[in-house]
């Protein structure tokens, strides 16, 4: 058939039912389209133009473009794509990028039947497009704005001032993202490349007792078959405890369906595929235990060690039935909260290759663990470290669910075992499947307060579903006990969280990491308690606000430093203005910066001085959308007076040996911002013997933090579990039919590096807030996923975007680097339980699980907030 590509006369004469996505990516190398979900038409990112029309390139099979012009991004005409790019670079609308090129064509198409589109308009515009990063507020902005660009009433220019500390400097490598050629892990090609695609367990819980991989041998193109045999070294990999196998073996059990037990190794993708489909395993069936009260009672084991993977046990401030028997109001609920899909755009990949330079392997990777990443797949391959390298690729969101293995050890031991360069891809329903999600949780709460309404005690007993493999798992859930008490001072605490096995798809780290769960029930509690005392939800919580010399759950007392109350004070006003109106609701949040409790965590920065004063700043962290990569070069540019901040090249690379932890934890900005800081002092203490950069080329610098924090326990004061944390209240208003209608979220992220990069973390937060609290549940049954689609795990979209403003409150860490925090995890945590205390107080029902029972009739007549409703002032 014949067709026109970017202008240019095509024949094509191969499969006509082959996606046109499959067709652009894998044989015409055109990577701009990209694979967000596999051909379920449910993203938006794999979109192009035909014959003038947006079309779902990975839904439309090839067939269908006989006669037509196919124009994907890279085929606009070129000042038209700079405009664009430059639109959504400038206006803060890229973080991770992978959704972007999507987004800029259907700006392209938009603008051309409505050069002057009213925001609504272009809401609907996008609403097939799903973003996770961004809340969608900034490329609303960005479309309208490249709008005014295109008739002329903005310049085009592409310049944000120097790159100071707060200054609004766009993103780095935003502008490559956007127009489509910054390079994912999925859009690597290597010569000679081979394609990997896995064979998972059909059933959570069934004894192998044979895998027969004879007419899967036999497909086209296949070049191997890896099962547990071929493991050279460890087969069980883990971030903490190392329980999960690489491959099942025949003879043994499986614990979930996201088990494999085989990757085929083919010529292509669709031919590995297809061959994986071909293998045939014989299965002992098991009835699995898929709640974990019932697999705590039972005698079926997950693992030999027992189906408890932890407990964390808090007891301060004496005898918590005492306190609540003193307390003028005590009230006990329980809530339960769903697992949740991390949703980030770009399914798993990793392309790995053989070595010459060691002998072993050198893998790319998109997790957030690059050293970790490294040892497991060294462990695997029974290789020394020295010679597996890991290359970090920047990925397309991950939002915890890449801190685990997935793809990156079948990657490296299928090149290391064929001699080749291999990649190996999840397809979304494989992603949906095997990584761990958000865990859901059982949150029994019991809360007191006194007669002025003043916090007096809490009980609480949290039980967590880790599902099969330990994962993050214990830590997830250490968290939420940690954090049980949310933003507030309680003197008496008692609380016990429990992480336990079943044959559930695997729980681990999400954002917010446990505590999203603990804080939503901690302020219901508030909530009830202002409804039973009379008390006045903002002034309770300002009350028992955590502030300097106050105690968080754990018995820390906090130094100065804390927002907090100066958060809650940001919201006054507005709250002032809709609190009678019947349809408004206040949350608190708090989330620790950092691992701590005691662990070592190091952070190597190390900057390199080029010919003509250019700068390599090699770093260990995962760059997903977040902005470290920004952000670090913002601090190295402030501190050595560097005004153009392209001059300053960044890099994630286990081959420097600058190393770092997970990017984890909210910890990427405040631990390399110290170490980069470390090493600009020491480049200027050179710069001050006289000279500039240019005379210290060839030259490196080392950067080094290692965190001080220490074990909780003994008494309140006596350690310091973290070294910070960041705060944050959310005020949400609902409008007469109680629809999310405007979010102010007012955040202590200490001294603000980058103003537009922190309101993009905030609203992207406060809408995946909003997405728990209103939709977002990945449905098991009996350990099965009940849906495979991508549109089936509940994230909003655009048109679901309510008015978000961000208040930073200006507030200096102590300890932070020039006073900056991490805010990567907190803008998620306080929307869902503000959305709920405006539920309650809208239909006057309480509500006690996540996602929240949508609203029904209101109990009063909701009124009009006083005044003026718009908070831009703030
Ligand atoms: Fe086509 Fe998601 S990849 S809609
Ligand atoms: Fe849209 Fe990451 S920027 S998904």
């Amino acid at each position: 058939m014949n067709f026109t590509l970017n202008n240019t006369p095509t024949t094509y004469d191969g499969d006509p039912e082959r996606s046109v996505l499959t067709w652009l990516r894998e044989d015409r190398r055109l990577t701009a389209a990209k694979d967000g979900c596999s051909g379920q038409a449910a993203c938006g990112a794999c979109l192009v133009e035909i014959d003038g029309k947006p079309v779902l390139a990975c839904s439309t099979p090839m067939r269908k473009l006989a006669g037509k012009r196919v124009l994907t991004l890279e085929g606009f005409p070129e000042d038209l794509r700079r405009t664009l790019g430059r639109a959504f670079a400038e206006k803060g609308a890229v973080q991770c990028g992978f959704c972007t090129p999507g987004f800029l064509t259907r700006t392209k198409l938009l603008l051309e039947q409505n050069a002057d589109p009213a925001p609504e308009e272009v809401i609907k515009a996008v609403r097939p497009h799903l973003c996770r990063c961004t809340g969608y507020v900034k490329i609303v902005d960005a479309i309208l704005e490249a709008a005014r660009m295109l008739r002329g009433e903005e310049s085009v220019s592409f310049h944000s001032g120097p790159p100071r500390l707060g200054s609004s400097v766009i993103r780095y490598g935003a502008y490559e993202r956007a127009v489509g050629s910054h390079v994912f892990t999925d859009d690597m090609h290597l010569p000679g490349m081979l394609h990997g695609a896995l064979h998972f367990s059909a059933h959570p819980r069934a004894r192998v007792l044979r895998i027969d991989i004879g007419k899967a041998m036999a497909s086209p193109g296949v070049k191997r078959i890896i099962t547990a045999a071929d493991v050279p070294g460890e087969r069980f990999v883990g971030m903490i405890v190392p329980d999960w196998p690489m491959y099942v073996a025949e003879g043994e059990t499986t614990r979930t369906v996201a088990d494999v037990l085989a990757c085929v190794v083919a010529e292509t993708m669709e031919q590995a595929r297809t061959a994986a489909a071909l293998i045939e395993v014989s299965y002992e069936v098991l009835e699995p235990l898929i709640d974990p009260e019932q697999s705590e009672a039972s005698d079926i084991l997950v693992h030999e060690s027992g189906n408890l993977l932890a407990v964390k046990s808090i007891r301060r401030g004496g005898d918590v039935e005492q306190a609540l028997h003193r307390s003028t109001f005590v009230l006990t609920e329980t809530f339960t909260t769903a697992p949740i899909e991390h949703g980030f755009l770009e399914p798993e990949c990793s392309v790995a290759r053989p070595d010459p330079e060691t002998g072993g392997v050198h893998f790319h990777t998109q997790g957030q663990g690059l050293y970790h990443d490294r040892d497991d797949v060294a462990r695997v391959l029974g290789l020394p470290k020295e010679q597996v390298r890991a290359t970090m690729v920047d990925s397309g969101g991950a939002f915890g669910g890449k801190e685990d293995l997935t793809v990156q050890h079948h990657a490296a031991l299928a090149a290391w075992l064929l001699r080749a360069p291999v990649k190996v891809k999840l397809s979304r329903p494989e992603s949906l499947r095997m990584h761990p999600k958000r865990h859901p949780m059982r949150l029994a709460y019991t809360a007191g307060c006194d007669a002025q309404g003043w916090l007096t005690a809490l009980k609480a007993r949290i039980v967590g579903d880790t599902g099969a493999y330990a994962s993050v798992g214990a830590a997830v859930m250490a968290r939420a006990a940690t954090h049980a008490a949310g933003a507030y001072h309680v003197p008496v605490v008692d609380v016990e969280s429990r992480a336990v096995f079943t044959n559930n798809i695997p729980n681990g780290a999400m954002r917010g990491f446990g505590v999203n769960q603990a804080v939503f029930a901690m302020e219901a509690m508030v909530e009830r308690l202002c409804k039973a005392g009379g008390f006045d939800p903002w002034q309770f919580r300002h009350d028992n606000a955590l502030d300097q010399g106050r105690m968080v759950t754990t018995g820390q007392v906090l130094g100065r430093g804390i927002g907090l109350r100066a958060c809650l004070e940001a919201l006054r006003e507005p709250w002032e203005r809709v609190r009678k109106s019947g349809r408004a609701g206040l949350s608190c949040g708090i989330k620790n910066c950092g691992i701590g409790n005691g662990l070592v965590e190091e952070c190597v920065a190390l900057v390199e001085i080029h010919e003509g004063g250019r700068l390599v700043l090699h770093h260990g962290w995962s760059e997903m959308g977040q902005g470290i990569h920004t952000v670090a070069a913002q601090f190295l540019a402030h501190e050595l007076h560097i005004d153009d901040l392209t001059r300053i090249q960044v890099d994630s690379d286990t081959r420097y040996g600058a190393v770092a932890g997970a990017t984890t934890a909210s910890r990427g900005t405040y631990q390399l911002g110290r170490a980069v800081l470390d090493a600009a002092t020491k480049i200027k203490a050179d710069l001050q013997q006289g000279g500039s950069l240019e005379t210290l080329a060839g030259r490196t610098y080392e950067g080094r933090y290692l965190c001080t924090d220490t074990a909780p326990g003994g008494e309140p004061g006596t350690f310091r579990s973290h070294v910070a944390y960041s705060f944050a209240a959310h005020l949400v208003l609902l409008d007469k039919d109680g629809k999310v209608q405007e979010v102010v979220a007012a955040h202590d992220a200490g001294t603000v590096v980058n103003r537009q990069m922190l309101e993009g973390q905030i609203e992207g937060g406060v809408l995946m807030g909003m997405g728990a609290a209103l939709s977002e549940r990945l449905r098991l049954e009996k350990g099965h996923l009940a849906s495979d689609k991508f549109r089936d795990v509940g994230l909003l979209r655009a048109d679901a975007m309510p008015k978000i403003t961000v208040i930073a409150v200006d507030n200096a860490d102590p300890e932070g680097p020039l006073g900056a925090k991490g805010v990567g995890e907190i803008g998620s945590i306080p929307t869902a339980p503000a959305i709920a205390a405006a539920y309650y107080r809208f239909d006057g029902l309480p509500r006690r699980t996540l996602p929240l029972e949508p609203p029904v009739a209101p109990v009063q007549d909701v009124q009009s907030p006083e005044g003026d409703t718009s908070w831009s002032c703030y």
